[in-house]
């Protein structure tokens, strides 16, 4: 629905001029009913924004340590052992285990070269020239965090340098951005354009999401053109992860373990991922790495 469509409510008026939600000084529960009747978005309070905060703070750090141990030689296996064990210590579950369907078997995403998103550790080493993106989901006093960063192995390729480099800039221009009001679409405009005016395509099979107080909530965002006109509000919490191709958008899901996606030619990918919280005046990135 745009602002200027007759409202879904029947009334004969403009959505602008009726249901739309950011009318002039709502407060924060009459906001939340209304973006819980029309786009099933959850507005998180201030004690939810609270274990948000601190869910994704340490998957942050996980992460963090994650992309320090991914040297030469390392296998993705060896992540995954580390990964378990750090949100062990943290009195943490990691989201992805046993997570969909089939069930997924580890507890983080290791996604190189080809790979798109949802690559499964292994027993592969990790070699000169590849990239990675870690994927880390955390679930802590029952509350999440998401988010993924790239590792560059050694000395890569162009190709491989543009897509990782491509997909940051994405991600930190989209979410330079973000303010209530603002219609979710001008994220995937943003970041289309940037990645198209850099000769790669933006991957359409996969989106970014609420999260919080589940793992996958509405809305999603796409990051491709797209016409989704919910404005932001105060309160929503959600990611943004850009998966950026060298070649063609195409994702093929690998038939076998049902989650692997790969690009349709084999060229690379990238991705990084971050949590969002809109808030009053802009918003906070809260998975931000820890500071050194
Ligand atoms: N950030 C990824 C997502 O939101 C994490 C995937 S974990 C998996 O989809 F279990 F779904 F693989
Ligand atoms: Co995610």
């Amino acid at each position: 629905m745009q602002r200027n469509d007759p409202c879904w409510c029947g009334s004969g008026n403009k959505w602008k001029k009726c249901h739309y939600p950011l009318g002039p000084a709502r407060d924060f529960s009459s906001l939340a009913l209304e973006y819980r009747k029309q786009f099933g978005i959850l507005l998180k309070t201030p004690e939810q924004i609270e274990g948000i905060r601190k869910a994704c703070r340490l998957t942050a750090d996980i992460l963090d340590a994650l992309c320090k141990h991914a040297q030469k030689g390392v296998t993705t296996e060896e992540l995954d052992i580390l990964s378990r064990k750090l949100h062990k210590e943290a009195g943490a579950i990691a989201a992805p285990l046993g997570y969909g369907d089939p069930p997924y078997t580890k507890t983080i995403c290791t996604s190189l070269n080809e790979v798109i998103c949802h690559g499964i550790p292994d027993q592969r080493p990790l070699q000169e020239g590849d990239i990675m993106n870690i994927d880390v989901s955390a679930i802590l006093g029952g509350y999440y965090g998401d988010c993924s960063r790239m590792v560059t192995i050694g000395k890569t390729s162009e190709e491989k340098k543009r897509v990782v480099d491509v997909s940051y800039e994405c991600l930190m221009r989209s979410i330079a951005i973000l303010k209530p009001g603002l219609p979710i679409c001008e994220i995937g405009q943003v970041i289309e354009d940037y990645a198209t005016a850099h000769k790669c395509s933006v991957v359409d099979l996969f989106v970014g999401h609420g999260v919080g107080v589940g793992f996958h909530e509405p809305p999603q965002v796409p990051h491709h053109y797209n016409d989704i006109s919910i404005p932001l509000a105060p309160g929503m919490t959600f990611t943004i992860e850009p998966m950026i191709n060298a070649g063609v958008r195409k994702a093929v899901i690998d038939k076998e373990d049902g989650w692997t996606a790969r690009t349709a030619d084999g060229k690379p990918s990238a991705q990084w991922e971050h949590t969002l919280l809109i808030t009053d005046t802009g918003c906070e990135i809260l998975t931000l790495p820890p500071h050194k």
